[in-house]
């Protein structure tokens, strides 16, 4: 059962629809580690995570959990923003999450910005294979929150919808602006030849 205003868990919910054992996957946002888990059990000893956060400290407390639980030789953690995923990434991936803004019981100052993830988003684009998804919990009732909401919405709006699909989940009954979710999938029989 799940409840449907738990966005995060609905992200898990949708990534789990697209992984393969074997995938190659990325957590753009690492924080306290429970995206990267979930999705080092989904891909598999054969599979790879790749997992960025720009807290050392949080990177190290992920280090320790996957270890704790035997999933460690499936993830590289990178200690760099997810703004260099092209840098560090150098094959397709059939996953990439984001679960933007501060980390939980951590420095509020350091959140996600507008700039910094609309140019990981386009670099996560190019990396997507044909089926592959994104999936982008926003968290507009923080002000860098609602400005990366602003920026992404009109991005992904403009799309070419001959090779993206953009579903926008958004709970309408509930107050305080809770938390959204974006999920782009590149179309199956979308290859760079057929534009
Ligand atoms: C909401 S938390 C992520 C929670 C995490 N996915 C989990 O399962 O615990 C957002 C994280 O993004 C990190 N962050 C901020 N800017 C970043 C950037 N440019 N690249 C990568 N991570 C960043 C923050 O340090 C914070 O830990």
């Amino acid at each position: 059962l799940i409840s449907l205003d738990r966005i995060t868990a609905l992200a898990h919910q949708t990534v789990r629809l697209v992984i393969c054992k074997g995938d190659r996957v990325v957590d753009a946002t690492a924080g306290n580690g429970y995206d990267t888990i979930m999705l080092a059990e989904e891909v598999g000893p054969e599979g790879r995570v790749y997992a960025f956060e720009i807290q050392k400290e949080a990177l190290c407390k992920v280090a320790e959990s996957l270890k704790q639980q035997k999933l460690d030789q499936r993830v590289t953690l990178i200690h760099s923003g997810h703004e260099y995923l092209l840098e560090n990434i150098k094959e397709q991936v059939s996953v990439v999450m984001y679960n933007l803004g501060y980390l939980p019981g951590g420095d509020r100052q350091v959140t996600t910005t507008y700039d910094t993830t609309i140019e990981s988003f386009k670099q996560a684009l190019t990396l997507l294979k044909p089926g592959g998804i994104i999936t982008i919990v926003l968290y507009p009732g923080h002000k860098p929150g609602a400005d990366e909401k602003n920026n992404l919405l009109p991005f992904c709006q403009k799309l070419d919808s001959s090779k993206y699909v953009v579903l926008y989940n958004r709970l309408l009954n509930q107050d305080n602006d809770p938390p959204e979710l974006l999920v782009v999938q590149k179309k199956l029989f979308y290859t760079e030849l057929s534009s």
